[in-house]
């Protein structure tokens, strides 16, 4: 049955290769993020099947505005997401702040606006996008791994309260991807897919009913080991790994 999905972050990377998908398998999407062009160009490749609604997450109000727009939802993929390095030695809170702003109120925002109406109507599905970066705290990351965390913990709360709602929540973390974002990354990225690699895992795994889809598979295992490592453990592994 064709759903209507609204994706943030869906003008590149895995935002827009799952608009794709989605489209072509008989779904009805709309498409946002803060550029015209990319949203437009995916209008243009997908007649019919995609919208395009340009918008900035940060923006609590613009966010309230364009979802009243969108009338009722089967699903959300909050996907808008921003990387920079902070690195100690040049450190801005700045920086910190845009990556919270974006990564994590950006989320928050659009969960504000979605939730009345998905409640309401006992019918909807939240898909938070993180990242294995927020299992624990990276290298030169501070500021995306922490905004990243606080995406991890949002959507587990928000699975315990929704519980027995007719909203489902999924959390969605991926470990590295070919997209914009990471082609400025200057260090090897162990296990890279492609963002259309990206977008049918995450399409097998909304099939399913788990909490939460984290890959590629052997990379995700790995990050959620560190998780279970002792500190001692940790620091002086992932000094050894990155080199930092
Ligand atoms: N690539 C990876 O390895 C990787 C790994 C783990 C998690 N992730 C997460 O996956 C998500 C998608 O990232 P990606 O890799 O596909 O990168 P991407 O191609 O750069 O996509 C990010 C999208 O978010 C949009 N965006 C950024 N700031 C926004 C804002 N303030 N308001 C609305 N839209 C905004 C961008 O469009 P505009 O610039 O036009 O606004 C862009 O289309 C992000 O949340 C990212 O953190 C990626």
């Amino acid at each position: 049955m064709s759903r209507r999905v609204w994706i943030t972050g869906g003008g590149s990377g895995i935002g827009a290769a799952l608009a794709r998908r989605l489209a072509a398998d008989g779904d009805r999407v709309v498409v946002s993020g803060r550029r015209p062009a990319p949203l437009q160009q995916l209008v243009a490749e997908c007649p019919g099947r995609v919208e395009a609604l340009p918008l900035d997450v940060a923006d609590r109000d613009g966010v309230q505005r364009a979802v009243e727009t969108l009338g009722p939802l089967d699903m959300a993929v909050l996907a808008a997401g921003d990387h920079h390095p902070t690195p100690a030695g040049d450190f801005r809170a700045e920086t910190v702040r845009h990556l919270v702003e974006v990564n994590l109120m950006g989320v928050v925002h659009c969960v504000e606006a979605l939730l009345p109406a998905m409640l309401e109507r006992r019918h909807g599905h939240l898909v938070l996008v993180a990242s294995v970066a927020g299992y624990r705290g990276l290298p030169t990351a501070a500021g995306y791994s922490a905004s990243k965390a606080a995406v991890i913990a949002l959507a587990e709360s928000l699975r315990l309260d929704l519980a027995d709602s007719g909203v489902r929540v999924t959390l969605v973390n991926p470990g590295f991807v070919d997209t914009p974002l990471t082609r400025r990354n200057n260090f090897p990225m162990p296990d890279i897919i492609t963002a259309q690699a990206a977008a049918a895992a995450m399409v097998k795994g909304l099939e399913g009913d788990a909490f939460e889809i984290a890959f590629p598979r052997r990379f995700a295992c790995l990050m959620k080991l560190l998780r279970l490592l002792p500190d001692s453990v940790y620091f002086p592994l992932i000094r050894k790994v990155t080199g930092c």
